[in-house]
């Protein structure tokens, strides 16, 4: 976000901790980013480094216990989500932001036509409306995420629609309240490549037309590339990288962040010949055994006794920020160092 633009959304120090039989879960710990509007940022990672409670605490969606905020600040137009009464907060979901889900399955229920979910939705901030008026605006919001024939299909149950029919439901059950800012949690995961791609296309043309703002979560770089203004890389409950897409890309800082690269299938690369997909070696360490040291540091081809204290996101160009102990404005290459070594793939 540039300087001196307001944010819609701003996250500052947010911790969310599980309270667990095996201890405290530090499952978010102290992350701060912020969304102008209009604008879409990824948080990316692999599985287990907190992008969903990230997100679900935003929506304030996590039981109580187990989950706590132990603390930080989620201001939505400078209001803190987190000051707000239940009352409050529900009259915040799906009017101010709404959420996408990875499956659009469970997202429905099964014993409602679609039509009806969606009019749903919409009376639900709109209280006098008559229900024709509901049935219509849902047939209308049906009509602009691209299903067919709306007037009768808003008459289907959703067994009756593909997955790809099934999210664009979804989304239009998102977008009827014409919320300011949607959160997607792996919003085309579940399905397949061609229909990803329509999706991710839907959601690009929706976010121009309502000028929105997209908090779009993914563990798939080629997803942020395509869609994100910026990037927050999140590694076991912190952001270790964060800059715009385009330097993310060109040059990434964090030996993470070059890792999730190298990890990344080559486009038109065939299934044949093609060299062995790089991966980064081990895994995310358990949410209550992290410790306050560099959490990547079991991971890392550079790791040595600095890495045993906490690196601080530290700006290295304008917006590009990376929080690690060995790397430097001009970067540096974590995993080249480790193939001279002879280090494995
Ligand atoms: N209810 C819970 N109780 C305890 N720990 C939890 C709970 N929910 C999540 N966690 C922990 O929080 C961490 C982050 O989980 P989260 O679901 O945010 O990961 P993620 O980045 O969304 O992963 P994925 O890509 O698999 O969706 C994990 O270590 C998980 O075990
Ligand atoms: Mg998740």
């Amino acid at each position: 976000m540039a300087e001196g633009e307001k944010a819609l959304l701003e996250v500052r120090d947010l911790r969310t901790h599980f309270d667990t039989d095996a201890g405290t879960a530090r499952a978010v710990d102290g992350i701060s980013f912020a969304i102008a509007p209009g604008e879409c940022v990824a948080l990316v990672g692999e599985s287990g480094c907190g992008k969903s409670v990230s997100s679900m605490s935003v929506m304030r969606l996590l039981p109580s216990p187990p989950a706590r905020v132990a603390s930080g600040q989620i201001l939505f137009e400078g209001r803190d989500l987190l000051g707000l009464s239940n009352a409050e907060m529900c009259a915040v979901r799906g009017k101010d932001i709404a959420m996408i889900f990875q499956e659009p399955q469970s997202a429905l229920n099964p014993v409602f036509t679609i039509g009806d979910q969606v009019a749903e939705a919409y009376q639900i901030h709109h209280a006098g409306s008559r229900p024709r008026e509901a049935w219509e605006k849902a047939v209308a919001a049906l009509r602009s995420v691209g299903i067919p024939d709306p007037e009768s299909r808003a008459k289907d149950y959703p067994h009756q629609l593909s997955g790809g029919m099934k999210q664009r439901v979804c989304i239009a059950m998102a977008l009827i309240c014409s919320p300011k800012l949607i959160i997607a949690d792996e919003p085309t995961t579940a399905l397949d490549v061609t229909i990803q791609a329509q999706i991710l296309d839907l959601l690009r043309t929706l976010r121009k037309e309502h000028n929105l703002s997209l908090l779009l979560i993914t563990h798939d770089l080629g997803v942020v590339a395509e869609m994100a203004d910026r990037v927050c890389v999140m590694y076991a409950g912190k952001i270790v990288e964060t800059a715009p897409t385009r330097e993310l890309f060109a040059k990434p800082l964090h030996p993470y962040t070059q890792g999730l690269m190298r990890a990344r299938p080559e486009p038109g690369s065939s299934r044949h010949g093609r060299k062995r997909l790089a991966v980064i070696p081990g895994l995310v360490p358990a949410a209550t055994q992290f410790k306050d040291d560099c959490r990547f540091r079991t991971r890392c081809p550079l790791a040595d006794e600095k890495c045993g204290s906490e690196p601080a996101l530290q700006a290295y160009d304008g917006e590009h920020c990376a929080a690690c102990w060995h790397t430097s404005a001009a970067g540096v290459q974590a995993w080249d160092a480790r193939d001279a070594k002879g280090g494995p793939a």
